[in-house]
This record gives C-alpha cells, structure tokens and sequence, in this order.
C-alpha cells in the first residue's frame, strides 16, 4: 500500500534553554492509504501533539514529516495551509462553527476560499454530503437548533468537502453521549470504507477497536502497536479485549 504520510523520528519540544521536554521524542509512523488508524494512551503523552505534527499544524524541531512524499519542512506557510485544505480533513472533540452562520453555511465556508468552483455546485455538493450524514433537514437551522452530534456530523462534511486523503480526528467522540459517539464511529468507518484514510485520537478502547492499527503511546514515544483486522460489525468484545490486554501489558 502506498504511503499517505510519513514520520521519521519526529523530535518536538516544549519549552526553553534548561526548561526544554521532548514531547515527541523521536517518533516515526507511516500512514497507507485507505487505512484506519488510532493512537491511544494516557493524556499528556503526545498524541494530539504527533497529530498536529504529523498533519503540518505545527512545525517539528527534528526528524521528517511528508505528504505524498512532499516534505512537509519545505512548504511555505500558505503552501502548507493550502495541502492542509485540499489533501486533509480534521475533526475535533468540539466543531468550531461560526455562531452567525446556518449550518449550511459553516459546512461551504472554508471551500469557498481559492477556490474556483462555483457557489452553487459547492453548497450541492454540501448539501449531498449532508444528506449522507443524515442531517439534510438542518441546512438553515443555526448551530444553536443542533444537538452536539449533529454538529459533530457538520463537523465531518466539512471536513469531506475538498475530498481529503486523510482524515484527522482528535478525540472526535470525547463530547457526545454513547449513541452519538457510535453513530460518529460508524460515519467515519463508512468513510475509511470508501477509501479515505482515518487516523484518530482516542483514550477509549471502543473506539480503537474499531480501527485496525492501534499505536500506543507513552511520554512522547510510540511503544507499541497492535494489528487487528478490518472490523465487519462483529466481534467488538473480543477486540476490545484484545485492546485492554495491550494497554495492561504495557501499563497505561
Ligand atoms: N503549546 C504547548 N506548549 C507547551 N507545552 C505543550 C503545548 N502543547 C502541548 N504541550 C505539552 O505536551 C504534552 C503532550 O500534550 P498532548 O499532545 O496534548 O497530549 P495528549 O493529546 O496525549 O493528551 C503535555 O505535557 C502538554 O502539556
Ligand atoms: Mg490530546
């Protein structure tokens, strides 16, 4: 399988002169295309900093992080922001929707900058999108009218308008109760399914046994990984299991 994204021995610190902490300290990981990654373990271990590095959200003190094989370190600014909208998506525990905006609208913003597409043929491909994630009825209501799913949902057509490689999601589930929580799952599982890779943060082993490579993280180092296969609907407790028993062995 082709490389998405890669990281070699990633170096990111906090800090300065005597005061300094590796909180990535050293890290490598590929990502394939199509796949459907998670990264846990405890908080302040570095995942949302890997991601953030890994994604070009922020820059990195050591190592090499490439897009399709486009070193992330000799972008520009605008040319990092620009692979950032067109090649990936992101998703946060919280959507951060503009309050004066319809939902509809929030959705087609950020596509509505550099880009040369019509408005009408962007808010139809939105309004397909919508209807894929079932919020169709909730184009003019405003984000207050919406519960914290349905926003989540908004959240991710946004996040699918410019047709990303890669989806990121930090937490994307950390807000919502369990039922939005697995509906959000099941979207983003559809979605790998159709070929967009997914890498997500997560401290809840439900959510990683969803996915089929779980990397572990300690103090800024990946420790270990576990491999399982594609999830068909079945079998949750079983790979939760297998999930708890990693976390366990290693101690987190
Ligand atoms: N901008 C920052 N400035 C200083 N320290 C930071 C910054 N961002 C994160 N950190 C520190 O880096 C460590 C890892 O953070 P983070 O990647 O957010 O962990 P996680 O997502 O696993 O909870 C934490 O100790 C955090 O306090
Ligand atoms: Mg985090």
């Amino acid at each position: 399988m082709k490389k998405i994204i890669s990281g070699e021995n990633i170096i990111k610190q906090y800090g300065t002169g005597g005061e300094q902490r590796k909180v990535l300290d050293g890290v490598s990981v590929d990502i394939h295309e199509g796949e459907f990654v998670s990264v846990m373990g405890p908080s302040g271990s570095g995942k949302s900093t890997l991601m953030f590095a890994l994604s070009g959200m922020d820059r990195i003190d050591e190592g090499l992080v490439t897009f399709e094989g486009k070193d992330l370190a000799s972008l520009e600014d605008d040319e990092l922001a620009d692979l950032r909208r067109t090649g990936m998506g992101f998703v946060f525990q919280q959507p951060t929707l503009m309050k004066n905006l319809n939902i509809l609208d929030n959705i087609i913003l950020p596509s509505m900058r550099g880009n040369r597409r019509k408005a009408a043929e962007i808010a139809e491909q939105a309004r397909q999108l919508m209807q894929r994630v079932g919020i169709a009825e909730l184009e003019k209501r405003d984000i207050t009218q919406a519960s914290g799913g349905q926003l989540q949902r908004a959240g991710i057509c946004r996040a699918l308008m410019s047709r990303p490689r890669i989806i990121f999601g930090d937490e994307p589930t950390g807000a919502l109760n369990l039922k939005a929580a697995q509906e959000i799952m099941e979207l983003l599982s559809d979605i790998n399914e159709e070929g967009t890779a997914v890498m997500l943060v997560t401290h809840d082993a439900v959510i990683a046994a969803k996915t089929e490579r779980i990397m572990f993280m300690c103090d800024g180092s990946i420790v270990d990984e576990l491999r399982l296969p594609r999830f068909s609907g079945q079998d949750i407790e079983e790979r939760m299991n297998r999930v708890i028993a990693k976390m366990r062995e290693i101690g987190i």
